[in-house]
């Protein structure tokens, strides 16, 4: 089933226009929302950034913030989906190609809930990482459909036999390419700060807050390639992947090749969150 724009359908009587602007010119802005146990996982900040979003793509939200919530709970008491994702993607509507707003096109929103289960995989070995320029554009702090870089990115990393792409601009870490990156240095966590180059996750700040209850030292700001690959720790964080080590990069280890201590600590510390 489908949620679109206020009713719940099945899918095959979801019909997007050839001229929704999504189409054309990646023209939305989407969330990605976790479900444990049935129930929706930081709703209230995944909503809070889409309406962000919205506001800086200039995209008029289709209902209230909270009423797109209420829509999203209900698609899933439809799906009944136990561990699964939320996709929710807003465009700006339906017109004739124009690159200008068009008048009178009304935004569409649709929805839909797929079973998606934890990457245990992932969480207990880690994950293998290549380091690649950052092509994007200057405002990844916006979650919008445009992700062509971070799809090639992908790619380039199946193809090169590794998991993800670690990205950097001219040296400086950003993030991966649908998650943020942390790594720990000397018994500090270091992380990307939450400005146009990155995403502020939701999973990032879930766990940076934990990393504070700890007693973790952290620190939000910009580090180089050279201080990626002598990190003791690194590991990324998001609604998919939750936290998840980066056992090597470019085909180097990290640290001794396995999880190290404080990525354990911080993901056992995650997973009490939804348990
Ligand atoms: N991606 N950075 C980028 C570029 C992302 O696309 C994402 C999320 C994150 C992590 O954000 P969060 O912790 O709020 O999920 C960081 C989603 C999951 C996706 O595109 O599928």
């Amino acid at each position: 089933m489908y949620l679109y724009q206020d009713r719940i359908i099945p899918g095959e009587e979801l019909h997007i226009s050839a001229e929704d602007r999504g189409y054309y010119f990646g023209d939305g802005i989407y969330e990605v929302i976790r479900v444990y146990g049935g129930r929706c996982f930081q709703k209230a900040a995944h909503l809070q950034r889409l309406a962000r979003s919205a506001v800086e793509t200039r995209i008029a939200l289709p209902c209230p913030i909270g009423e797109i919530g209420e829509r999203l709970e209900r698609l899933l008491a439809v799906e009944q989906i136990a561990d699964g994702t939320i996709y929710v993607q807003i465009t700006r509507g339906a017109a004739p190609r124009a690159h200008a707003f068009p008048s009178g096109a009304a935004p569409i929103l649709h929805a839909y809930c797929t079973v998606t289960p934890r990457p245990l995989e992932a969480i207990l070995h880690g994950i293998r990482a290549l380091t690649v320029p950052d092509i994007r554009w200057l405002r990844c702090d916006i979650k919008t459909l445009n992700l062509l870089p971070n799809v090639l990115a992908k790619q380039q990393a199946l193809d090169r036999g590794a998991d993800d792409c670690i990205f950097h601009r001219d040296g400086i870490v950003t993030e991966c390419v649908s998650s943020n990156l942390m790594i720990v240095r000397e018994g500090e966590i270091w992380t990307h700060p939450a400005d146009c180059f990155i995403l502020g996750g939701v999973t990032r700040s879930a766990v940076l807050e934990l990393a504070e209850a700890i007693g973790l030292p952290l620190q939000e700001r910009i580090f180089s390639l050279e201080e990626l690959r002598s990190a003791d720790e690194v590991f990324l964080t998001s609604t998919i992947m939750e936290v998840t080590p980066i056992v090597t990069i470019d085909g180097r280890p990290v640290g001794n090749g396995v999880p190290g201590p404080r990525t354990r600590l911080l993901q056992a510390a995650f997973e009490q969150l939804f348990v």
